[in-house]
């Protein structure tokens, strides 16, 4: 597997230099763009991601992949565990270590690729409700990682036990959650029991179970305590 490496000292977003690249032909599948640091970084819902120099921030050009936020879950958490870093997943695939965010994954799709962004903090904790890698114990160098995540996106969208995978590493499972949907309908509010092969969130309320596809999950253990 080759992977080509873009690396900037900054940029506005990785995911907007990685969708101008496709545009432009400079880059396809197998590339991936690295930014020390981002003056615009995005999370998901259109949020601001902060960027300080220092971070983790790449965007990864890949093939579409029917479970492609899965997939990328799962190959952070792999990449991460070569480093001794151990993290869970909450749905759909912020990466957390003690109930803090370590990292946040933001899939967009361009000319018929999918651009995996993905944000962790390595040293800096940008905000009191974050994890940091260095916190953990360890030290990864920037260069390392953006291959090994590389190496583990290949690997994940071929891998035959990614869904049982994907369910081992969701710490979400079992907890109770409040899911904020996208359509501004009124949050979802029950017990996470399980996810089915597409990834989508089984949330067990008063009214039986319903089925989310795409939403922000708060684990409600996590708010009062
Ligand atoms: C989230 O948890 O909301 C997702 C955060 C994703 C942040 C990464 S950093 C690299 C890439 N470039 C961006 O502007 N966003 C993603």
């Amino acid at each position: 597997m080759t992977l080509v490496i873009h690396r900037l000292p900054r940029a506005s977003s990785t995911q907007d230099e990685a969708r101008r690249l496709l545009a432009d032909g400079g880059a396809g599948p197998g590339h991936v763009v690295l930014a020390d640091e981002q003056s615009e970084g995005r999370g998901r819902f259109g949020r601001a991601w902060l960027s300080p120099s220092g971070g983790f921030y790449a965007t990864y050009v890949v093939e579409q992949h029917p479970r492609i936020a899965l997939v990328a879950g799962v190959a952070v958490l792999r990449a991460l565990d070569r480093y001794g870093v151990s993290a869970s997943l909450k749905w759909p695939n912020d990466v957390i270590v003690e109930r803090k965010k370590l990292g946040g994954i933001l899939i967009e799709t361009a000319e018929n690729s999918a651009l995996v962004g993905i944000g962790l903090n390595l040293t800096e904790t940008p905000l009191e409700t974050a994890m940091s890698i260095l916190t953990t114990g360890q030290r990864v160098a920037r260069g390392d990682l953006v291959v090994a995540i590389g190496v583990e996106l290949a690997g994940a969208a071929i891998s035959e036990d990614l869904l049982a995978d994907y369910r081992k590493r969701l710490a979400t499972l079992g907890e109770r959650v409040r899911v904020t949907t996208e359509d501004g309908e009124r949050p979802i509010e029950g017990t996470a029991v399980d996810i089915d092969p597409e990834g989508r969130l089984l949330v067990e309320t008063d009214k039986g179970v319903c089925v989310v596809s795409s939403g922000d999950c708060i684990e409600l253990r996590a708010v009062a305590g």
